[in-house]
């Protein structure tokens, strides 16, 4: 009887072990060896710059001392995710100086949307560079860094290796710029509306795409409260009702989140589509909120006013950018000048986050509170099982 017992006791030690040893296994840390980001300047490390000409200081002050191909004075949310991981920051794909592919490429560029645009760079601003663009880029970039490799040499030390693509990080930040194209075109909210489940269509078409390529784990940012911004803020008259209690334009934040319903809802059909694939949906739209409606709980003093910047009820004129040079008194002075504490804006030249608050939503998205499904960052490459 003795023995038996303790027989079944060990047996269900066993059991419990492998249990156990399963779930911890589940729940493993996952080791990416590299990320590829596709987006817009939200996650532009370097590729806007590259093409049309470097982001001028005083961009990159905080962190960089210099300009870093960055419209920021300092990190971006995915410099942050970079180096959680161990990794160096991501070079831009189209940087073709001084860049080292082995732990990533960066296909983001400042201005890039969705879906093409029927207008160039220099007349509205909008990238060239958008997503199916950014995939083509991927697409080249895999097959080509591999004939590369084979050469050896510098190449294999510089470019990653085949096995990388399935292991990888994927991420995405982008829709924001789409949806003010159709407001800068005189577009009302409806007709905005109208055209979101096209950019929604070709979202999902890349993503499926870049499985199809053997990418497995997806992490998705979905777009923030651009009616928070001062350049579209400035730019797009709105009815001081329609202004909430943060200082927002209602609108604009209504639109941003009927996109956001409807790429969670994508997420959702791709994990039907994809077997293989971890998609994790991000909600940095509600943390960029909480910043800017809260700021003091934050540690922010200013919360929609751009602190590199001039002029106007937001410190913001896009005739004035940050790092222009301009006439005040008979004076050249750089815009951006005046702006000397960062750390206490949310906002930095009126369209973008300062380094400050960038760090805050990556701190406050790494551990999973604001993702679907609510995994942390580096557990991102567990498929949950169908409900
Ligand atoms: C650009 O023009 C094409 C052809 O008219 C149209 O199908 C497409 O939706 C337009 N793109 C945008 C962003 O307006
Ligand atoms: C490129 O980055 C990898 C990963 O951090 C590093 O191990 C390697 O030394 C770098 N290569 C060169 C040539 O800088
Ligand atoms: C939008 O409307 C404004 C004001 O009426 C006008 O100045 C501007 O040219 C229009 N823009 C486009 C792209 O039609």
């Amino acid at each position: 009887m003795e023995a038996r017992r303790s027989f079944g006791g060990f047996f269900a030690m066993l059991v419990l072990s492998s249990l156990v040893g399963s779930a911890t296994l589940a729940h493993a840390s996952c080791d990416f060896p590299a990320i590829f980001n596709f987006g817009d300047s939200n996650s532009d490390t370097g590729g806007l710059s590259a093409v049309y000409g470097q982001a001028p200081s005083p961009h990159g002050e905080t962190y960089f001392r210099q300009p870093a191909g960055r419209y920021s004075d300092g990190r971006l949310v995915v410099d942050f995710i970079a180096q959680s991981f161990g990794l160096p920051y991501l070079s831009a794909y189209l940087d073709a100086v001084g860049s080292n592919f082995s732990h990533g490429a960066n296909f983001a560029t400042s201005g890039s949307t969705i879906r093409p645009q029927n207008t160039t760079f220099r007349q509205t601003g909008y990238s060239p560079i958008s997503l199916d663009v950014q995939f083509n880029e991927f697409y080249e970039f895999r097959r080509r860094s591999q004939v590369a490799r084979s050469r050896g040499g510098v190449y294999e030390k510089l470019l990653p290796k085949e096995e990388v693509f399935s292991r990888a990080l994927y991420t995405f930040d982008i829709g924001q710029n789409d949806l003010t194209a159709g407001y800068f075109l005189n577009m009302s909210t409806n007709e905005v509306k109208a055209y979101i489940p096209d950019l929604l269509g070709q979202f999902k078409n890349v993503v499926s795409h870049i499985y199809g390529e053997g990418g497995r784990y997806f992490w998705i940012h979905n777009t923030g409260p651009f009616g928070c911004l001062p350049y579209v803020m400035e730019r797009i008259p709105i009815l001081v009702s329609q202004v909430d209690r943060a200082g927002c334009a209602t609108p604009f934040n209504e639109v941003a989140r009927h996109f956001n319903r409807g790429l969670k809802e994508v997420v959702t059909q791709l994990r039907k589509e994809l077997p293989l694939a971890a998609i994790t949906y991000v909600d940095v739209y509600a943390v960029k909120y909480a910043l800017i409606s809260k700021p003091v709980k934050y540690g922010f003093k200013q919360p929609l006013r751009a602190c590199c910047g001039h002029g106007g009820k937001y410190n913001f004129d896009m005739h004035m950018g940050c790092g222009s040079k301009i006439t005040v008194g008979g004076k050249e002075v750089l815009v951006g000048n005046s702006c000397k504490d960062p750390s206490v804006y949310v906002n930095w030249d009126g369209y973008h986050y300062t380094e400050a608050a960038n760090k805050q939503i990556f701190d406050h998205i790494v551990g999973g509170s604001f993702s679907d499904p609510p995994v942390p960052l580096n557990k991102a490459c567990h498929r949950l099982p169908s409900p």
